[in-house]
């Protein structure tokens, strides 16, 4: 197999989103695609020119994040990911990840020196309503350029939290700060009564049995994996399973 490896272009991203759909992940878009490459790495591997898989990373306060690693099924087990993940990482000593409980993937990262840590569980509940829809604030917190990536992606940023309002489900992608249950507990009375309500956030964090008394459960979970080197903020709850 005659594999080549270069940074991912435009005319690639409707063959990153068919491979990430395949390999279970069918929420990829355009402006993802194009924000990863902007502000981290987004390498592609070629086969004859075809696209057979991608790797991406962000960089997370001084550490580089694995945003994503997938290879095309029919191309799997050929040593493209680790190939992918080489390119990808190999300027940066400090690496952590949330994707993934996938096999292949836990074992590159061990690889990698990203050990398995925790699990990062996503919950679901249901919004209550009863209050006026979230206002927009005035970010309180870090990663100024990923807040305005999920701006542009049409999410509300308010003083502490980053939520995602859509048709009958409502996304909470980020919460910062000291108080995450009172930014959640507008998110929950801000929402349509009944809509869904999904977050994703470490296992051992205080806020998942606040949620399970609020009536959430968990629907999902990916595994944290990081270097030594990576410590935990305790300001951070919740997070994208994507960008951190
Ligand atoms: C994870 C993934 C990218 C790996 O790509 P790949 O090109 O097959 O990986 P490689 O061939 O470079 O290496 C995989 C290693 O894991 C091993 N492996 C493969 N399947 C495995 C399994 N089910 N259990 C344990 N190890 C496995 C391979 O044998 C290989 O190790 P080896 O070279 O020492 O034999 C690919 O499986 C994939 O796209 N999975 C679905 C998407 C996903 O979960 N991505 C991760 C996070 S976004």
């Amino acid at each position: 197999m005659d594999l080549e490896l270069r940074r991912a272009v435009p005319a690639d991203f409707t063959a990153l989103r068919a491979i990430a759909a395949a390999g279970g992940s069918p929420d990829g878009d355009d402006r993802y695609f194009a924000f990863v490459g902007s502000i981290g790495t987004l390498m592609v591997a070629t086969v004859d020119r075809l696209v057979v898989g991608f790797a991406g990373v962000v960089p997370v306060r001084g550490s580089a994040m694995v945003s994503d690693l997938f290879v095309d099924p029919a191309h799997r087990a050929h040593g493209v990911g680790r190939r992918l993940l080489r390119s990808v990482l190999d300027d940066h000593a400090s690496r952590l990840t949330f994707s993934s409980t996938h096999p292949a993937a836990l074992r590159l990262y061990a690889e990698f020196g990203m050990v398995a840590d925790e699990r990062l569980v996503t919950m679901d509940g249901v919004a209550v309503g009863g209050s006026a829809p979230l206002m927009p604030g005035s970010w309180q917190h870090d990663r100024p350029e990923v807040i305005d990536h999920f701006r542009r992606s049409g999410a509300v940023i308010t003083n502490h939290s980053v939520v995602r309002v859509g048709v009958g489900d409502v996304e909470v992608w980020r919460v910062d700060g000291h108080e995450p249950e009172r930014a959640l507990s507008d998110v929950i009375a801000a929402g349509a009564p009944g809509d869904r309500i999904s977050l994703s956030m470490l296992e051992s964090h205080p806020l998942v049995s606040w949620l399970q008394r609020q009536g959430f459960h968990e629907t999902d979970h990916d595994i944290w994996c990081r270097t030594p080197s990576v410590t935990r903020t305790t300001m951070v709850s919740c997070v994208h399973r994507g960008l951190g």
